[in-house]
């Protein structure tokens, strides 16, 4: 897929790996400056490599997007680097499957924080300078896992059904400014994050799915590239299903 993202510059939490580098070398590819946003620095250092490949200036931030002063500190030095911020794109996310009878508070709260806290704290922060300039586009990943469940996921799927929630309401609340606001929600992607589950759920996931294979993050990177494109101006509060056919 190919959009116009030159000179722009866009924030990926998550970016060290999986979906969220497969976006990160998107962007990169259609000309867009990247900041990364992720927690282990040894990742962080092969995540920029991967994304300069595309001759595009990067820079990584270690962060825990759930503590307020990291996320405000970290987009104040991103504005500081870059001069502005275009695009941001929500990533960073965490599993912590148990059953519900089982479930921990801090595997909850852990949870929550991440996935839903996070993309809060982020939003907030960037949409200052967007609402500034007039002009932005946020994405959030969300999964199928908040539209229709996922056993051993409570706390998961209330995140990012929550996320959801908060992607429709702050578009609304946005769109004045010119910016806009949309969710993907990928299925199965084939990640770190996946790869421990056990090999017998995979090959049962993938029977599921009509298209008849494992997603892979250049798929939610195209879906990503659609809303932060020019073409997608009139787009907004929009979840888009990148699941290869499995919830219709
Ligand atoms: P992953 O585990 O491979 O990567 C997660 C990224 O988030 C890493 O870069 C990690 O450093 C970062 N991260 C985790 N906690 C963080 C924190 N507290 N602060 C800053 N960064 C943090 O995961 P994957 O598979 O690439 O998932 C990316 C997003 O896509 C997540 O939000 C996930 O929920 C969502 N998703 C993934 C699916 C899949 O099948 N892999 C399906 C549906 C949604």
């Amino acid at each position: 897929m190919k959009v116009d993202l030159q000179d722009k510059v866009a924030l990926v939490t998550g970016g060290t790996r999986g979906i969220g580098l497969g976006i990160a070398e998107a962007l990169a590819a259609n000309g867009a400056k990247v900041a990364l946003v992720g927690t282990n620095s040894e990742k962080m250092q092969t995540a920029l490599a991967a994304v300069r490949q595309h001759g595009q200036e990067a820079e990584g931030y270690l962060c825990n997007v759930a503590v307020t002063e990291e996320a405000e500190k970290t987009v104040e030095a991103v504005l500081a680097k870059f001069g502005k911020l275009d695009i941001l794109v929500n990533c960073a996310g965490i599993t912590r499957d148990v059953p519900l009878g089982a479930m921990k508070d801090a595997e909850w709260d852990d949870v929550i924080a991440v996935n839903l806290r996070g993309p809060f704290l982020f939003t907030r922060a960037c949409s200052k300078p967007m609402r500034r300039a007039k002009k932005g586009r946020i994405v959030n990943i969300t999964s199928i896992s908040g539209l229709i469940g996922n056993k051993g996921q409570a706390n998961y799927s209330a995140s990012k059904a929550g996320l959801i929630g908060f992607t429709r309401t702050v578009s609304k609340e946005l769109a004045g400014k010119n910016i806009t606001v949309n969710a993907v929600a990928p299925g199965f992607i084939e990640t770190d994050m996946t790869a421990v589950l056990p090999e017998v759920y995979k090959v049962e996931i993938k029977n599921r799915i009509p298209l008849g294979r494992i997603g892979l993050p250049q798929d939610i990177a195209n879906a990503v590239l659609f809303f932060v494109s020019d073409e997608a101006s009139f787009v907004t509060g929009q979840i888009l299903t990148v699941d290869g056919g499995m919830i219709r």
